[in-house]
C-alpha cells in the first residue's frame, strides 16, 4: 500500500462536471502545482455508473482514472454503496430504512438503506464486481475504499428477522436469551424467538440484554455488509487491500471487530478547531488518532479533513493560517501514512458547495488556502520515508465499545453523561501519559496486553468473558494495572455479578466496592494524602462525578476522601499482587491528580518519554519507527513559543534548533 510517500490528495467528485471538461484539465494542473498524489474517486458516484438498473458507463471514470494515472496521481477507488440512485429505491423499496418508530424513510440523503434486504446487497455486489474486474488492476488504483461512513441502524421487518435469527444462533433456545436477558424482571418473558423486537420507544427499552444484543447485532451486520462488499471485489479478482472510512468518535460500530476485517483503516479528522483553546483541541485530535492507530496497531490514513472550513458545524471558524498543515503533520505524528482532505473541489450546488475544499468556485491557485495545501504537499513530500513506519507503545489505555454501550444504556447511580464522563476518565490517564512525553495505544478488553508494561482501565463497567483472569496475569507477569470506579460490574450480559465488584478482580486489588456515590456536576468532593510515604503527589486533589466507597482487605489505602459521611475512607489505594501491582482509583479525578500519578508510575514501570523530560503544555511529542530509525515529531499547539531539547539526528522537517513556533512542528530521523 505505501510506495515510501505519504499520501496527499483526498475526495474528488470530476462526475460533478462531467459537461464541463475544461474544470478537469484545471484540476490536473493545480493538482500538480499542490503535490497532490492520490484522489478518492466514486464515492458518491453511483447514479453516473448505473444510471438505470442494469445498464453501467463506467468509461468516463476510465478516462478519468486514465488521465489521472498519466499524471502520476493514483487513486483510491470508492464502491458507491454510501448512497444509492433514485431508481434503486423505487424499484426496490425494501432498501429504505425503517425507524425505531418504525416508519420507512422515503428517498432522500445517503446513508440510508438497509443493510440487510438482499435485494440492496445484491445491487451493492453487482456494481461492486463490476467495477473490480474493470479497474481492480489499474495501476492507478491503490487501495478500495469501501462504502462511506458505515454508521445507522434499520428496523425493518427485514431487520427483524435477522436479528431474530442472530439471536437464536448466539442462545439456542428461548431459554437461555431469557436467563441472559433477565426477563422475570416485570414479566418480560419471551415465549419465543420471533416475538422479540428491537428496542422502540414506543415497544420494548427497558431490557438492557436486549437493547445491547440489539447494538451488537446493528455493528454486526454492519460488519458484515462490509466483508460483502470485500467478498465482491475479491470474486472479481482483484487484491488491491481495502480501507474502510471511520468517524471522529463514533459509537454505532465496535471498530475494533470492523477493523480486523479490512486491510487497513482510516478516518475523517473535523476537529472544531477555535471552537476551544487550540491544544484541546489537538488533544482530542490525538486521542482519536491513537485510538484508530491501534484498532490494527500499524499505519492508517487520515481520510479527510477539511483544508478550510466546514459548512455543518454550529459556526464554521475559518482554519487559521497554518492550521492545515499542522492537522495535516498531527496525522502522520501518530501513524498515518496519508494525510488527505474532503474535498479537492467545491460542489456547485447541493449541501456541500461551501464545504472547505482544496479549490473553490473561484478557481485560482491565488487563494490562502491553495498555498496552505501547496505547503502541506511540500511537507508530505519531505517526509516520504516515514511511510509504513510503526509506532511503539508501552503503555495502554482501555477503549471498549461494547462497555460504552452498556454503560450508556444502563439505569444506574448516574444517568447524565456516562460517555463524556467515561471519556473524561480515559483521557485523563491518555493526557497524563501523553505529557510524559510516551506514545499510547489504546485496547479493547479482548485485546492482548502482554508486551505493556502499564494499562489503565477506566470506567470498565462491563466485564467481557476472559477479561479478568487476562488483567490478573497481566498483574501477576509483573504489569502496572490502574482501574477506577465503575469497574466489574455486569456481565456481557448486562446481568449484575454477584458476590461483589470489581468481579473476578477482588483480590488482585485487595478490596471490594461497596457502594458508588454519584455527584452532580457542580458538586465537588476531594481526596487527600492518607499518611506521610506516597512521594511526588499532594496533599489533596478536587475529586467530582463518583465516589466509590470500598473495603480494603489486603490494599494499602494510600489516598482517603476529605469530605462528606465518607470522609476518611479509602480514596486511592495498592495492592501488590504476583510480581505486579494493581492501581484502584474510587473518584473522578482532575487532570493534576492523573499528572502526578502517572509520573509516579511511569517511574515505577521503568517508563521513559521519547524526549529526555516532561513535554511543555500543549506540545505534542510521538515517535515512528523503522529497523534503522526513529523518527520524533514535536508540534506546538499552543499560544507561545517553545524550545526543545532533540537528540542529534536528521532534521526532515522544521527548525533544527528544536525551536517551535505556534501551530510549528518538526520531523526528527534518529539513527538507531
Ligand atoms: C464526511 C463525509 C464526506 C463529507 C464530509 C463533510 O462525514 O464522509 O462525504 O460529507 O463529511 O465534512
Ligand atoms: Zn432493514
Amino acid at each position: 500500500m505505501r510506495d515510501g510517500y505519504l499520501m496527499h490528495g483526498g475526495d474528488y467528485n470530476p462526475e460533478q462536471w462531467l459537461d464541463m471538461p475544461e474544470v478537469f484539465d484545471t484540476d490536473i494542473e493545480r493538482f500538480r502545482e499542490a503535490k497532490i498524489n492520490t484522489v478518492t474517486l466514486g464515492v458518491f458516484s453511483w447514479s453516473k455508473l448505473e444510471p438505470k438498473d442494469g445498464e453501467y458507463h463506467f468509461e468516463w471514470l476510465e478516462a478519468i482514472i486514465d488521465r489521472l494515472y498519466a499524471n502520476g496521481i493514483s487513486v483510491i477507488l470508492a464502491t458507491p454503496s454510501g448512497a444509492r440512485p433514485h431508481w434503486l429505491a423505487d424499484r426496490y423499496p425494501e432498501v429504505l430504512r425503517v425507524n425505531e418508530k418504525r416508519q420507512r424513510m422515503l428517498f432522500g440523503t445517503r446513508h440510508n438503506h438497509c443493510m440487510t434486504s438482499p435485494a440492496y446487497r445484491e445491487k451493492v455486489r453487482q456494481i461492486d464486481t463490476r467495477l473490480a474486474a474493470r479497474f481492480g488492476a489499474h495501476p492507478a488504483v491503490k487501495l478500495w475504499h469501501i462504502s462511506n461512513e458505515y454508521g445507522g441502524e434499520c428496523h425493518c421487518p427485514l431487520c427483524q428477522k435477522a436479528f431474530q435469527g442472530w439471536l437464536e444462533r448466539k442462545y439456542g433456545t428461548v431459554q437461555a436469551l431469557n436467563d441472559a436477558w433477565c426477563t422475570a424482571f416485570w414479566s418480560h418473558t419471551y415465549d419465543s424467538f420471533s416475538q422479540v423486537e428491537s428496542p422502540s420507544s414506543i415497544g420494548e427499552y427497558s431490557i438492557m440484554g436486549l437493547s445491547l444484543d440489539w447494538k451488537r447485532f446493528v455493528s454486526d451486520q454492519t460488519v458484515d455488509f462490509m466483508e460483502q462488499e470485500i467478498a465482491a471485489i475479491r470474486a472479481a479478482g482483484s487484491d488491491k487491500p481495502t480501507v474502510v472510512n471511520m468517524m471522529y468518535y463514533f459509537g454505532g460500530i465496535d471498530y475494533f471487530r470492523m477493523a480486523k476485517k479490512v486491510d487497513a483503516v482510516s478516518w475523517d479528522n473535523y476537529p472544531a478547531w477555535d471552537k476551544r483553546e487550540r491544544k484541546e483541541t489537538a488533544q482530542r485530535t490525538a486521542f482519536w488518532h491513537d485510538v484508530i492507530r491501534s484498532l490494527k496497531k500499524k499505519p492508517f490514513l487520515m481520510m479527510e479533513s477539511c483544508p478550510g472550513a466546514t459548512n455543518w458545524q454550529g459556526v464554521s471558524r475559518l482554519k487559521r493560517p497554518g492550521l492545515v498543515r499542522a492537522a495535516s503533520l498531527q496525522s502522520i505524528a501518530h501513524g498515518a501514512d496519508g494525510a488527505l482532505y474532503f474535498q479537492m473541489r467545491k460542489s456547485r450546488g447541493g449541501e456541500e458547495k461551501f464545504h472547505g475544499a482544496v479549490l473553490d468556485h473561484y478557481d485560482g491557485n491565488d487563494t490562502r488556502i491553495f498555498r496552505e495545501v501547496c505547503e502541506t504537499g511540500d511537507m508530505l513530500e519531505r517526509l516520504g520515508r516515514v511511510s509504513g513506519a510503526g509506532t511503539k507503545a508501552e503503555a495502554a489505555v482501555l477503549y471498549d465499545w461494547e462497555n460504552l454501550w452498556a454503560m450508556e444504556g444502563s439505569w444506574g447511580p448516574r444517568n447524565e453523561g456516562m460517555r463524556r464522563l467515561s471519556l473524561e476518565c480515559a483521557s485523563g490517564a491518555y493526557r497524563a501519559l501523553r505529557r510524559l512525553g510516551m506514545n499510547v495505544d489504546f485496547a479493547d478488553q479482548s485485546c492482548a496486553l502482554d508486551g505493556y508494561k502499564l494499562v489503565t482501565a477506566p470506567m470498565q463497567y462491563l466485564f467481557h468473558e476472559g477479561f479478568a483472569e487476562r488483567v490478573r496475569s497481566f498483574v501477576e507477569k509483573g504489569g502496572i494495572f490502574v482501574m477506577t470506579y465503575w469497574s466489574g460490574v455486569v456481565d456481557e450480559n448486562d446481568r449484575c455479578f454477584l458476590g461483589g465488584t470489581p468481579h473476578g478482580l477482588m483480590d488482585v486489588f485487595g478490596l471490594r466496592s461497596e457502594e458508588l456515590d454519584a455527584l452532580y456536576d457542580w458538586e465537588e468532593n476531594e481526596i487527600c494524602l492518607a499518611k506521610d510515604g506516597l512521594t511526588g503527589m499532594r496533599e489533596r486533589y478536587p475529586v467530582k462525578y463518583f465516589c466509590d466507597l470500598v473495603k480494603p482487605k489486603t490494599a494499602e489505602t494510600l489516598m482517603v476522601y476529605g469530605k462528606d459521611f465518607y470522609a476518611g475512607q479509602p480514596a486511592l489505594l495498592h495492592n501488590s499482587y504476583g510480581s505486579g501491582s494493581a492501581w484502584y482509583l474510587c473518584a473522578g479525578a482532575c487532570q493534576e491528580f492523573y499528572d502526578d500519578l502517572y509520573r509516579k508510575l511511569a517511574k515505577e514501570a521503568g517508563l521513559s518519554g521519547i524526549l529526555p523530560g516532561e513535554i511543555p503544555d500543549g506540545v505534542e511529542v510521538t515517535s515512528r519507527e523503522t529497523e534503522e530509525y526513529t523518527f520524533i515529531f514535536a508540534q506546538n499547539f499552543s499560544e507561545g513559543s517553545v524550545s526543545l531539547a532533540l537528540p542529534d539526528g536528521e532534521m526532515l522537517y522544521g527548525s533544527a534548533d528544536g525551536t517551535l513556533e505556534p501551530l510549528g512542528g518538526l520531523v526528527l530521523a534518529v539513527k538507531k
